[in-house]
């Protein structure tokens, strides 16, 4: 490491004062997605066959994204998280897990995936350094499976997390949204997927992220509603946020049966402990999962900057973040004012990756 004052090389930490946001949070996490591109049609994140997808000559090279990575490692940055749209489909992605994971010693490195090619790349990655992943699964019937994802196989999926478990993930945590009408039925047979399998089961509450799902409150099966059914069945006791700062709040078994987090970004919105920056495929830093826009970080990039300008024009960002959508939501959607999704254009989920 250097000290802050010596001048940039390509490939070195330059450790920076961490900076706060306007609510006092620092920049913890980042979420990079490596594609906008999926090989499924989820229902509540893009049911469109076609899409304007980024061109290719706009998508950020793995030496773009490693070189972004290291300057906020630098800024405090503890934890990456790599997303897409599906992040797998993204050729060599072992690669980039190489690169990320020799960044920093004690670095936090994971992944989300909707898991049709985990099966064929759990190993590769496991080898590149990857060590935990969150697959997505929200029902066990391969019919529902179809109408939920319209491209995806529920086999393949389940190849992929027992591949996962094979190779040494640990943990592998089980991403559901919960939809009324669509799969609440299912809460219990999760939960005994997941116990029976050694899985982390998580129930995320249905959001209206983007623009292309059809969400309204009705359809979002309530943190509450999904503890007092897992409950009734397993006895639990709640463990908290991990860090403080996650999404799930996370519960234990109190028979021993391991771990399931239920995360209810709609009905408990924690935005106050919000430390997630987030990267699109095509170098623009959000701030927030409902933003409608970023900063073109990519152009900037490419234009020619040293390390330590990157970082202050990083740090400048974050120093001015005031971001709270979900809790905003919720004053709304508990006052007579209400809410309209529709009046808040967002950045899609599958340019974000969630
Ligand atoms: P862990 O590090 O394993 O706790 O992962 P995670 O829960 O942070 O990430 P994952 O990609 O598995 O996301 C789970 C759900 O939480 C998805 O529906 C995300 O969209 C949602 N989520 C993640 N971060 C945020 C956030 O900052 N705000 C909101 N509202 N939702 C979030
Ligand atoms: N509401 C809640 N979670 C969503 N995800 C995608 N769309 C939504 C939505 N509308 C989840 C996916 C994946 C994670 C990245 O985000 O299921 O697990
Ligand atoms: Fe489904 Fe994830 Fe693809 Fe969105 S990005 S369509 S949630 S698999
Ligand atoms: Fe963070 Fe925005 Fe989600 Fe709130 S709504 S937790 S500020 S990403």
């Amino acid at each position: 490491m250097k000290t802050p004052n010596a001048p940039a090389t390509d490939n070195e930490i330059i450790p920076r004062m961490p900076s706060t946001d306007t609510m006092g949070r620092p920049m913890s996490d980042l979420r990079i997605s490596v594609t906008d591109r999926c090989n499924f049609r989820c229902t509540y994140c893009m049911p469109f066959d076609e899409y304007t997808w980024m061109d290719r000559h706009e998508v950020l090279s793995f030496e773009e994204i490693e070189r972004l990575a290291r300057v906020f490692v630098g800024l405090g940055t503890s934890h990456i998280r790599l997303t897409g749209g599906e992040p797998l489909v993204r050729s060599n992605l072992d690669q980039l897990i190489g690169r990320l994971s020799r960044l920093a010693p004690n670095f936090d490195l994971s992944l989300t995936t909707n898991g049709a090619l985990l099966a064929e790349q759990a190993g590769s990655l496991y080898d590149a350094g990857l060590r935990r992943i969150n697959v997505s699964l929200d029902t066990l019937k391969p019919g529902r499976f179809k109408e939920i994802t319209k491209r995806g196989n529920l086999d393949e999926v389940l190849a992929g997390i027992r591949q996962a478990k094979k190779v040494g993930m640990s943990p592998v945590k089980i991403n559901a949204v919960i939809i009324r009408g669509i799969n609440e039925d299912e809460i219990l047979d999760l939960v005994t997927f997941a116990r029976t399998n050694a899985l982390e089961m998580r129930f995320i509450e249905y959001m209206d992220v983007g623009n292309a799902n059809a969400w309204s409150l009705d359809k979002t099966v309530t943190k509450k509603e999904i503890l007092e059914i897992v409950q009734a069945r397993f006895p639990l006791r709640e463990i908290g946020r991990a860090e403080g700062s996650a999404p799930a709040v996370d519960y234990e078994f109190i028979d021993g049966g391991g771990e399931i987090g239920i995360i209810g970004s709609v009905t408990e919105p924690f935005c106050s402990s919000c430390t997630r920056v987030r990267l699109t495929a095509d170098g623009k830093l959000v701030t927030c999962l409902f933003a409608e826009t970023g900063v073109d970080l990519k152009a900037i990039l490419r234009g020619g900057i040293s390390d330590e300008e990157l970082q202050e024009k990083i740090a400048a960002i974050w120093t001015g973040r005031a971001d709270r959508y979900s809790d905003l939501r919720w004053e709304s959607l508990s006052s007579s004012a209400g809410y309209r999704p529709r009046d808040h254009k967002k950045i899609e989920m599958i340019t974000l990756g969630g």
